[in-house]
């Protein structure tokens, strides 16, 4: 294992880059093949050349994942023996005709979905994943900042949207998801965070039944196994369920004077997981000894030799098959080795696609805004408010600190090494155990909140130095990548801070309840398209003004004497697009919040829950799609309002709530 494991690391540190040309999706350029559905293997084969180009062919083969021209029998990778596998159990060659349950996309809900919906021997599952399965590499925390730039994310772009972005590749937002095994999950930086218990009481005082704090915690808990230092004894914890959460095992000293200058400033250090108050913490992450635990490895691994589920991976579903006569879902049709298949669902149709993709299938079916479906060409069965609303988070991750220390702050340099990676693999006490360097949460509420409620406008997320961290001679230059920002903006703001030798620290403030409300469309009918995604951000005033009043709040938290000792002063970044401005003036940092606009990905509402008569919801809080029958969505896209959380717990509690209703409608434990 460690001979395979250096083999890996050595391929890794060549670094990933990524195409000058977003758009540029497998997908699209074989789309008149696929539009035909026929196996033309020697197609696929070209095929998979096309998107070599949009990263160091090393990498790209290392880290190719499903692609619909993937050819498993003919072209599996050099990599496939590092690769999780889901053989149908049994010796099963082919999938049944019909199961009770099909459950679209096996992400951070559809994963605990079909574990707790399998565990009825009597009932059969089938799970249909686009993406394919983990591997190693994907285990190593401190490489998240790389699988954006892979094909273990869909690389999604939001529409262009002018004063934003300004500083990104073709001044574009991007918008990657995980397409996996375990989904977004796998890529994702396994930060765990639940909300706070108002959030879920709004939401539950809007009609939504059922999804009040206590009903909630009960499913947070059901996953949760909590592995946390100071917290065996908390009521709000749980240590048996699938998904470890733990400290992460390493920390810089700079995670203290974040905690100790929070309490300085009135936010005590407390259990930001538990309900009692705002305040900062080191980070909770959903990681085991220091490996990464998606969704899958919790729920999957174990599970897929039940006879009753059915995992397919490299499966993307085309559309939900709804009688239209009834409005009753009945199957779904799919693409699997570039054939087309269907397959038929006795109970229920359940779509776990995620934010972007769930909305999509249920448009592409017909299900959606009426006037919409019809300007791209498809027959309406339900007119819904599909796609209609989506916030998202959004962080500026660009204020960054100088340090007089050396060699306190993460490097990426310092850490890609073999010592480091057998210290990964054997105890949890490595700097590859960071999840991507964050190191403390806080959330604060600002003074410019107009909540008369003690909810947090801001989340700080701590790092352990700062977005530079992967530069300098021999660095991936992993994170700026990731973020698609343009090298130009990146050396003019930071070259002076871009290498090994300078210290640094940073938090990103994350905009917990955006003013600003954004929406996703199709592009045409076709299902390889990717839907044209508009983030709408910044454009209440009131947001921007919250992030300077964050941006307020860190130069304080410096002022105080725990960051004092480390000298830290505030980098003077040099924006090319930002140079009108006086530095540190709001203007200059509205500027440069608009040039690096990043999300953290927590896109929500699309699919949004609501009690009947709600003119804005799609699911009812069961999570049935209203006016069609046995057909449900269930992941994070139902969530109808902002939550001050990360939205991967989330969507696994929705995940274990909605087994239970499924559960109950069919009189089935
Ligand atoms: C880079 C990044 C970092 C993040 N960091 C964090 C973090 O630290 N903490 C946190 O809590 N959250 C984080 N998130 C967000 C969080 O991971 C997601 O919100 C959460 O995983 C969403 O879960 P889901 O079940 O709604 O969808 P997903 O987990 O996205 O699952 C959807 C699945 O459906 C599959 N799919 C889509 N279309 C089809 C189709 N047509 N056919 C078959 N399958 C299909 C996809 O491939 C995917 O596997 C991050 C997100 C990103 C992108
Ligand atoms: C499975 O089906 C059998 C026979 O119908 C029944 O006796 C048993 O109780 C069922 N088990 C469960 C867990 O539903
Ligand atoms: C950093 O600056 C602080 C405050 O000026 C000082 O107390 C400390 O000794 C300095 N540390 C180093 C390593 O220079």
């Amino acid at each position: 294992m460690l001979f395979k494991f250096s083999v890996l690391l050595l391929v890794a540190s060549f670094g990933s880059s990524y195409s000058d040309d977003g758009e540029a999706y497998v997908e699209t350029v074989s789309d008149d093949d696929l539009r035909n559905y026929v196996d033309t293997s020697e197609d696929a084969r070209s095929g998979r050349l096309l998107f070599s180009y949009r990263q160091n062919p090393v990498i790209n083969i290392m880290l190719q994942t499903a692609a619909i021209n993937y050819y498993p029998k003919r072209s599996g990778d050099l990599f496939d023996f590092l690769r999780e596998s889901y053989k149908l159990p049994g010796g099963l060659q082919a999938p049944y005709d019909e199961y009770d349950y099909i459950i679209v996309g096996a992400g951070s809900a559809g994963s605990v979905l079909a574990s707790r919906l399998s565990e009825n021997k009597n009932i059969t599952v089938l799970l249909l994943e686009a993406g394919r399965p983990e591997m190693l590499i994907t285990d190593m925390p401190a490489m998240a900042p790389y699988f954006q730039s892979t094909d273990y994310s869909w690389q999604y772009y939001m529409e262009y949207q002018p004063n934003v972005c300004t500083g990104m590749l073709n001044g574009r937002c991007f918008w990657p998801r995980g397409k996996a095994v375990g989904g977004t999950s796998v890529i994702n930086y396994m930060i765990y965070t639940r909300g706070r218990p108002l959030d879920w009481d709004r939401i539950a005082a809007d009609g939504n039944y059922g999804w009040n704090y206590d009903e909630v915690l009960k499913y947070y808990m059901k996953s949760e196994k909590a592995n946390l230092d100071g917290l065996e004894n908390s009521p709000f914890r749980s240590r048996n369920g699938e998904v470890n959460v733990e400290h992460v095992g390493i920390r810089t000293k700079l995670v203290e004077a974040f905690l100790e200058s929070g309490s300085i400033l009135g936010y005590p250090t407390v259990d930001y997981n538990s309900p009692n108050e705002l305040g900062f913490g080191y980070v909770q992450a959903t990681t085991d000894k220091g490996h990464r635990v998606s969704a899958a490895k919790a729920f999957l691994h174990k599970q897929k030799k039940r006879r009753n589920l059915h995992i397919l991976p490299e499966t993307k579903v085309t559309k939900v098959l709804i009688d239209p006569y009834t409005n009753t879902a009945y199957g779904v049709d799919y693409v699997r080795n570039r054939l087309k298949r269907s397959v038929r669902a006795r109970s229920e149709v359940i779509l776990s696609a995620g934010p972007i993709a769930s909305p999509q299938l249920l448009m592409l079916s017909g299900i959606g805004p009426k006037e919409h479906l019809k300007s791209v060409g498809i027959p309406v069965l339900k007119d819904l408010p599909v796609g209609e609303t989506l916030y998202d988070h959004i962080c500026f991750p660009s204020i960054i600190f100088k340090l007089n220390t050396t060699g306190e702050s993460f490097s990426e340099v310092k850490s890609l090494n073999l010592k480091e990676s057998i210290a990964w693999l054997r105890y949890a006490k490595s700097v590859l155990a960071t999840p991507g360097g964050v190191e403390g949460i806080g959330y604060i509420k600002t003074p410019v909140s107009d909540d008369p409620d003690p909810i947090p406008d801001i989340e700080l997320i701590s790092i352990g130095g700062s977005i530079a961290a992967d530069g300098g001679p021999g660095g991936s230059k992993a994170v700026r990548k990731g973020m698609r920002i343009r090298d130009e903006v990146f050396d003019s703001a930071f070259g002076e801070i871009d290498n090994p030798n300078t210290d640094t620290w940073s938090a990103f403030p994350m905009l917990l309840h955006p003013k600003s409300v954004g929406r996703i469309q199709l592009k045409d009918s076709n299902p390889f398209s990717h839907p044209l995604m508009y983030g709408n951000y910044l454009t209440e005033r009131k947001d921007v003004a919250t992030f300077i009043a964050a941006i307020r709040f860190m130069q304080a938290q410096v002022a105080t004497p725990p960051f004092q000792r480390f000298g830290a002063t505030i980098h003077k970044a040099d924006y090319p697009m930002c140079r009108g401005f006086v530095f540190d003036s709001d203007d200059y940092w509205e500027c440069a919040l608009r040039a690096l606009t990043a999300t953290l990905h927590h896109q929500i509402a699309t699919c949004r829950m609501g009690p009947l008569g709600d003119p804005r919801a799609v699911v009812d809080p069961e999570l049935r799609v209203y006016g069609v029958n046995r057909l449900r969505v269930v992941d994070s896209s139902v969530i109808p309002r902002t939550v001050s959380a990360h939205t991967h717990a989330p969507a696994m509690m929705i995940g274990e709530k909605a087994a239970d209703l499924i559960k109950q409608t069919w009189n089935r434990i």
